[in-house]
């Protein structure tokens, strides 16, 4: 048996006989795959070169020296129109009025095309579900499931990683705020949290160092864990126990272009960020111009990557909106445009591509994407820098 097939069929409760035990807990395991669909997708094996782009790196390379492509708001890949209407009589139970689903869709594939794509670093949004009971995906208002959860979502992952286990993956998780009336990130939340990222499961898919990124064989196979949520409802123990880099939502500031983040004080690690999302121009402005200043933030971002602190983690997020604006720039519109007439020369990833050519050799570390699998050469581009 499986060391994750014996995770699933003991958090299922149904520890198995001897003589039973693959069948059973292969159907515990397809029932709980089933569940994460909605948001990983439907599990197919699939081991094409671009599943296993880390085969070719040695195991000695340390992470801050590789270049990571991932993608921002990562669980928004259905959410249309008619998901929305699916969800709206869960979602009323948020007591919140959800704007058009343009306005939170980030991306067009499933967590499993993104991995079996070459993308490793994911931007998970969590908050409790609308019944009080689990943890599940949001983007702001928006509700992106009901049945898929942090803790089968997870094990997508874990059984993507037993398929490729040359492969190492980024999972950034973050308390979303602002997804019901009443809600907030209080000790039932975290308290959720800390059981699913450090359940038996957890534990041998994580990478368990705490506050520092190691070299890429001692993470194959598992999960670097990107803490962008304190513990603070809890006793302080909790805290001790939880593995990952710790950026503190209180260091990590709002739409900023350059955020120097200290996660480990001790050893002196920092965390170079840029997350300017919306692009402070005047309401009124063009697409064409909004489109302008993300692209200068993320290049000038990047450009320090390639030129400074070789040895710390460089975190650039080539996503933003700008929905405030006449007329709303969504993030589709940012990544990719909005038709020749409007925006003669494309979005951020159109711009990113002649530019992402010329740092060749250079470390870019990770940089998130919105649409990632549009120009569809990007991420090849970024593969082979
Ligand atoms: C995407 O959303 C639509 C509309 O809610 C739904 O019918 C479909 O099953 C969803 N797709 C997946 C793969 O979950
Ligand atoms: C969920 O919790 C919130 C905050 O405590 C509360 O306002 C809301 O009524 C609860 N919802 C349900 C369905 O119990
Ligand atoms: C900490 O590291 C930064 C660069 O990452 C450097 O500028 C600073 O001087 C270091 N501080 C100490 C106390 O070593
Ligand atoms: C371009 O980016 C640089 C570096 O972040 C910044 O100093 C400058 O103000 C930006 N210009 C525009 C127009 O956004
Ligand atoms: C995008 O193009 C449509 C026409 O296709 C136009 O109505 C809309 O205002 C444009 N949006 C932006 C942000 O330029």
């Amino acid at each position: 048996m499986k060391a994750n097939s014996l995770a699933v069929a003991t958090i299922l409760g149904l520890l198995p006989l001897p003589g039973q035990c693959s069948k059973l807990s292969s159907f515990a395991l397809e029932k709980v795959l089933e569940d994460a669909s909605q948001i990983f997708g439907t599990y197919v094996k699939n081991t094409n070169s671009k599943a296993e782009w880390m085969k070719s790196y040695p195991d000695d390379t340390l992470l801050v020296h590789m270049n990571i492509p991932g993608t921002h708001d990562s669980s928004t890949w259905n959410y249309t129109q008619a998901t929305q209407d699916a969800l709206l009589g869960i979602t009323d139970l948020n007591q919140v009025t959800v704007p058009a689903p343009e306005t939170f869709r980030c991306q067009e594939l499933s967590f499993i095309k993104m991995l079996d794509m070459g993308i490793r670093a994911f931007d998970m949004r969590y908050a409790m579900d609308p019944t009080n009971t689990s943890l599940v995906f949001y983007h702001s208002e928006a509700l992106l499931s009901e049945t898929a959860n942090v803790d089968n979502v997870l094990f997508g992952f874990y059984q993507w990683l037993d398929d490729h286990p040359s492969e190492t993956i980024f999972l950034s998780f973050q308390y979303e705020g602002s997804t019901a009336k009443y809600a907030s990130n209080d000790a039932a939340v975290q308290t959720l949290l800390f059981n699913s990222l450090t359940s038996p499961a957890a534990k041998s898919y994580f990478v368990q160092r705490k506050n520092s990124l190691g070299t890429l064989g001692s993470a194959r196979g598992k999960i670097n864990l990107l803490r962008r949520f304190d513990l603070d409802e809890l006793p302080s123990s909790y805290e001790d126990a939880m593995p990952g880099l710790h950026f503190s939502p209180s260091l990590w500031t709002d739409n900023d272009p350059n955020i120097v983040l200290t996660y480990n004080t001790k050893e002196n690690l920092t965390a170079y960020i840029e997350d300017y999302y919306e692009p402070t121009t005047p309401t009124g402005s063009s697409a064409t111009e909004n489109i302008r200043w993300k692209y200068n933030a993320t290049s000038s971002h990047i450009v320090k990557a390639t030129t400074e602190e070789p040895d710390s983690l460089f975190w650039t997020w080539a996503s933003s909106e700008n929905t405030d604006n006449t007329p709303p720039d969504w993030p589709q519109i940012m990544a990719l445009g909005n038709g020749t007439a409007y925006t003669p020369t494309g979005g951020v990833n159109n711009l990113l591509i002649p530019f992402l050519k010329e740092q060749k050799n250079r470390r870019v570390g990770i940089v998130m994407f919105d649409f990632f699998d549009q120009p569809e050469d990007l991420i090849d581009v970024f593969l082979s820098l």
